[in-house]
């Protein structure tokens, strides 16, 4: 195989109570990327579609997570890549994590799978530090491992895939705003109250045992944030009327995607997920600020050939 054409997923960060620790690989909105196999050596980023990003593998977060594969590994041949990007940067849904899992997917593909998957999270991982200026996995590894994915530790990397209860679905309004993860962190405290964290972890508990008992109602119960929502909340207009529409229309429970700016509901089956899409779109619309939406199943499979 010389050549591979991929869809990078985009994902959810965080679900509200496992900042930095959890996330979850969506279905209906993704980018495109092509790597092909060439007889010089090194990383080239040919074509970029969709977005304006720079085609130095130093300033790309597909570069830096190629760069730093193919540095640990002997070949005397190298690959170009084409990124067709869908997901906006500064979304919140995973925009640089899809283009950093989806080249270490297709550069081990292509080189005959020498790297385990855990080894492919870590490489990825050093792409996402480009864009967000911290080291964490909760979007690199659930877009390239699909499912939900709980990262128990980093030092070194400690993964587990959770169960998915068959009827969640998710819903992504993303307003047209840029909001980089970089900002969104810097705006967060170095230190929380003991009380906070006992709160925080409690909710990361539920959240876990209602995922694998598929207890609808404890997952509802465990979806909230008091860690970063209280103060990221202000770079999102209109985030609470938002997040209220989607609790009033059913939704088990709603919050910031990743660093934001998108809002995201977890809902139980498909019905109610389209009910909850369309109250969240009446809620924006009356803002002057464009938005897209998505309802999306969880993607199981994470980072696939197309
Ligand atoms: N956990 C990260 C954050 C996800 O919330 O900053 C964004 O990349």
């Amino acid at each position: 195989m010389n050549e591979i054409k991929l869809f990078c997923p985009a994902s959810i960060a965080n679900l509200n109570c496992g900042f930095d620790v959890i996330g979850l690989c969506l279905d209906t909105i993704g980018d495109e990327m092509i790597i092909r196999k060439t007889s010089e050596k090194g990383i080239k980023i040919t074509k970029i579609t969709g977005a304006d990003l720079p085609f130095e593998n130093e300033k790309n977060v597909a570069g830096v997570a190629a760069l730093a594969m193919i540095n640990a590994i002997e070949i005397d041949y190298g690959f170009e890549i084409e990124i067709h990007k869908k997901i906006k940067a500064g979304s919140g849904i995973g925009s640089s994590s899809a283009s950093a899992s989806g080249v270490v997917f297709g550069i081990n593909q292509l080189l005959g799978k020498p790297f385990s998957d855990s080894e492919l999270v870590e490489f990825s991982m050093q792409g996402e530090a480009l864009a967000s200026g911290g080291f964490h996995a909760d979007n690199v590894a659930p877009a390239l491992l699909g499912g939900i994915i709980l990262i128990r530790g980093y030092n070194p990397i400690d993964y587990i895939k959770i169960a998915t209860p068959s009827e969640l679905v998710a819903v992504v309004l993303h307003p047209l705003i840029e909001v980089k993860t970089s900002a969104s962190r810097a705006v967060l405290p170095n230190e929380i109250p003991l009380k906070t964290a006992i709160t925080q972890w409690g909710n990361l508990g539920g959240l876990i045992a209602g995922f694998y008992t598929s207890d609808y109602e404890l997952i509802s119960r465990s979806l909230l944030d008091v860690v970063a929502e209280p103060h990221r909340k202000k770079l999102i207009p209109n985030f609470d009327q938002v997040k209220q529409t989607a609790l009033q229309n059913g939704a088990l429970g709603a919050g910031i995607s990743g660093a934001g700016p998108s809002i995201f509901a977890l809902c139980k089956g498909n019905e109610t997920a389209n009910k909850v899409a369309d109250a969240m779109k009446e809620a924006y619309v009356g803002t002057s600020i464009p938005f897209d939406i998505h309802v999306s199943k969880i993607n199981e499979e994470g980072v696939k050939i197309i």
